[in-house]
Order: C-alpha cells, then sequence, then structure tokens
C-alpha cells in the first residue's frame, strides 16, 4: 500500500470535512494508494493548533511553508475562493498535486492562472465539486450519457438557501466579491458543474441578480456587501437543450435546498437534495397504465458510488459524497486521471463570469473559454 500524503489549507468546515473524508475513505473502499492528511494550516494558531489537534496532524500558521514540505505530496485547498488561485499556483510551483475546493477561482483570469500552473508543472488537479460522487446524482448522469431519457431538451437548477436571510449576520469574507464571490459562484458554480457534466457546454447566458441586505455590520462599521443574494439565469446549451438555474443564499427556512431536473424527449429524472437517495423517473415508452414518475431508491450495488456503503435502506448523507471524492482520488492518483480536474473547474467559472457580466449588463453573454 502507498500512502499520498496530504497538506490541507484552511481548518474551517471543508478542511474538517476533507480530512475526515481521507481517514474515511479506506474503512469504505479500501485501495492500493491511501491519502493521508498530515498538516493543517491557518493563521490563528490557537484555532489551527485545535482543528490540527482534532485531525491528528501538525498545525502550521504559514500555508506556504505547508506547500513547501518535503513531506506533503498533495496540497488541498479548503480556504476561500479568492485564495485559491494564488495557493494552486505556489503549490504547482512546488512540484505539488492539488486538489482545490469549489470554484476554482472568482475570476476568469485567476482560473486560467491556475489551470496554467498545473499544466505547466505537470502536476495532477481536482476540483471539489463532490456532488458529483453522490449515488442519485451519479445515476441521473449515467442515464442521461446512456441515452436512457433520450436527446436532452430541458435542464433545470434551483438551490435555495437561508444563509444570508439574517441582516445582523456581521460582514465576512462570503460578501466580499474578491474573495468569497458571488452566490452564483458559490452555490452557482456546483449547479454549472452539474450542468456541463450531464449536458455538455453552455454557450449563452441571460442572468439577473439581486442584494436585498446591502449592508453589514463589520468591527470597522457598516461595510457594503459586494455579492448578489439571489440570481436566475436562462441557459443555451451546445447541444440545443435549453435551461433555467436558480441560486439564492436569502430563502427563509430553505435549507441548502437543491433541486436538478432534467427532461429529455424520451423520459425525466429528478433529484432534489431533501431526499438525497432517491432520483425519481419516468419514460415514455412506459406501460401507460404507469404513468407519472417512479422513485428509484438509489442504494443498490448496481448503483454508481454505492461501493462499500451501508446495506441496502440505511442510505447515506452529505460525507458520503466527499469519502467516496477521497477514494475516487485515491483510486485514480497518481497513475489515473480524475474528474472534475481544473480544466473542468476553469469552464465553470468562464460560465459564472458570463452570469455575473450579463446580470451586471443586462443582456444575453457569449459564454468565452
Ligand atoms: N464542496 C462543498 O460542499 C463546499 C461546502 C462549503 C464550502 N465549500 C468551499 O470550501 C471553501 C472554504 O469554505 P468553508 O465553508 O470551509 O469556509 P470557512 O470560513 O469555514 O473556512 C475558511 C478557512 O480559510 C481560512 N481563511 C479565511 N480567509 C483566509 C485568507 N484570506 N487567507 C487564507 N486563509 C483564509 C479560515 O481561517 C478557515 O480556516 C470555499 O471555497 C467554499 O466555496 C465547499
Amino acid at each position: 500500500m502507498s500512502e499520498r500524503r496530504v497538506g490541507i489549507v484552511g481548518y474551517g468546515v471543508m478542511g474538517r470535512a476533507h480530512a475526515y473524508a481521507y481517514r474515511t475513505a479506506p474503512l469504505i473502499r479500501p485501495s492500493a494508494t491511501t491519502f493521508v492528511p498530515v498538516a493543517v494550516s491557518g493563521r490563528d494558531a490557537v484555532r489551527v493548533g485545535a482543528a490540527a489537534a482534532s485531525m491528528g496532524v501538525e498545525a502550521m500558521t504559514d500555508w506556504r511553508a505547508l506547500v513547501e514540505r518535503a513531506d506533503v505530496d498533495v496540497v488541498d485547498i479548503c480556504t476561500p475562493p479568492g485564495t485559491h488561485s494564488l495557493i494552486a499556483v505556489a503549490a504547482a510551483a512546488a512540484g505539488k498535486d492539488v486538489i482545490c475546493e469549489k470554484p476554482l477561482a472568482v475570476t476568469a483570469l485567476e482560473a486560467a492562472q491556475a489551470l496554467e500552473a498545473v499544466r505547466s508543472a505537470g502536476v495532477r488537479h481536482a476540483v471539489g465539486f463532490n456532488y458529483r460522487r453522490l449515488p442519485a446524482l451519479s445515476l441521473m448522469a449515467q442515464l442521461i450519457s446512456e441515452g436512457a431519457l433520450g436527446e436532452i431538451r430541458l435542464w433545470r437548477g434551483t438551490w435555495l438557501s437561508d444563509e444570508f436571510v439574517d441582516a445582523a449576520i456581521p460582514f465576512d469574507w462570503r460578501f466580499e466579491r474578491s474573495m468569497g464571490g458571488t452566490t452564483i459562484a458559490d452555490l452557482g458554480s456546483h449547479l454549472v458543474d452539474l450542468a456541463l457534466w450531464m449536458v455538455g457546454p453552455i454557450v449563452e447566458v441571460s442572468a439577473t441578480s439581486s442584494t436585498f441586505v446591502t449592508s453589514r455590520d463589520s468591527p470597522e462599521g457598516p461595510r457594503m456587501v459586494e455579492v448578489d443574494d439571489a440570481s436566475s439565469a436562462l441557459l443555451k446549451f451546445a447541444a440545443g437543450a435549453q435551461g433555467t438555474l436558480e441560486v439564492a443564499r436569502s430563502a427563509p427556512r430553505r435549507p441548502c435546498d437543491f433541486v436538478v431536473e432534467v427532461n429529455g424527449s424520451r423520459g425525466t429524472a429528478i433529484f432534489s437534495y431533501a431526499r438525497l437517495n432517491e432520483l425519481w423517473v419516468g419514460y415514455v415508452d412506459e406501460d401507460p397504465r404507469h404513468y407519472g414518475l417512479r422513485r428509484i431508491r438509489v442504494e443498490h450495488p448496481s448503483h454508481p458510488q454505492t461501493a462499500g456503503w451501508w446495506p441496502l435502506g440505511q442510505g447515506v448523507g452529505y460525507d458520503a459524497s466527499l469519502v467516496n471524492q477521497a477514494a475516487d482520488l485515491a483510486a485514480a492518483w497518481p497513475d489515473g486521471s480524475y474528474e472534475p480536474d481544473f480544466v473542468q473547474g476553469a469552464a465553470v467559472v468562464d460560465v459564472c463570469a458570463a452570469m455575473e457580466r450579463s446580470a451586471a449588463e443586462r443582456h444575453w453573454i457569449h459564454v468565452a473559454p
């Protein structure tokens, strides 16, 4: 068994989630290569020390020193999006393979710089679009690619969250455009990745955005919110399909509710994250007495991304997407390839950037690679 030693940059929600996934993956899907976290970095010595102790790794207060460590093979970037490109470029220059949380970057230019860095250094690269690794969404993509739904005509994605409803939430990086990016970049990037994965390139978008709470408290006094609370977009796919996307961090009592629906010439498939072990499908050539949609329990060993998980009926949760991601990375690296990589991460940023420009300029925008 060989070990790939991982240095995690950032100890917040996703730093912990990735550490958990690396520790758990060998229990669920043992493989010849394992990813072993060895260090985590953060700016606050006390807090990163506590996080490192719970992860069982070394704490560091300088991400540049972590990236340079001889005993780190893979750098895993779990900091705010505005820092991703800088860290990815440094990690690639140090010869490390790079895993980057979504979105790959805030701007298309930063994404291109990160992609160029990993390409010219010849290191491996991956973006943490973990939802691809949920069994039900994976089955949905599989059914589409096998043609079970026919020619895809309509794609629909909504992601509703109540994260920013409370106007008393103080200003932090998530409200700063250059650091956290927009709601389009935060929630929309997941949906755009799923759309590109399932239906192929998006060529044109028309979007609108709103910010409902325009200023928030900070230690220095009120600060202007620089990002959208909600956005909607119309999409045109290269293959001829059309789509809609709606994202909001201002929808009361909607906690991370995301739904993806695809309508093809021969069938429909619907995924709702609130019931993440299920996929609803219906086909035009079924017995008409079964007219309507059927609920598949996506836990069967014949379904993708179910290997190693619990007995039928127990289901999985959000963490399974991250554990599957870690297991797939361990299986793919160092000898194989992994998707989504920085090429796909940059393509997502291009679509998100086009939506933001469309909302600002109030007209349709061609997606420029
Ligand atoms: N894939 C998913 O399901 C998912 C879910 C949530 C967040 N994310 C993504 O993960 C990344 C991190 O999000 P999070 O929720 O863990 O954030 P968080 O606020 O919980 O943690 C951010 C971490 O980065 C550090 N940090 C903050 N500002 C920094 C700076 N300027 N320079 C260096 N480090 C800095 C913080 O100290 C902390 O360790 C983001 O890109 C976010 O979009 C992905």
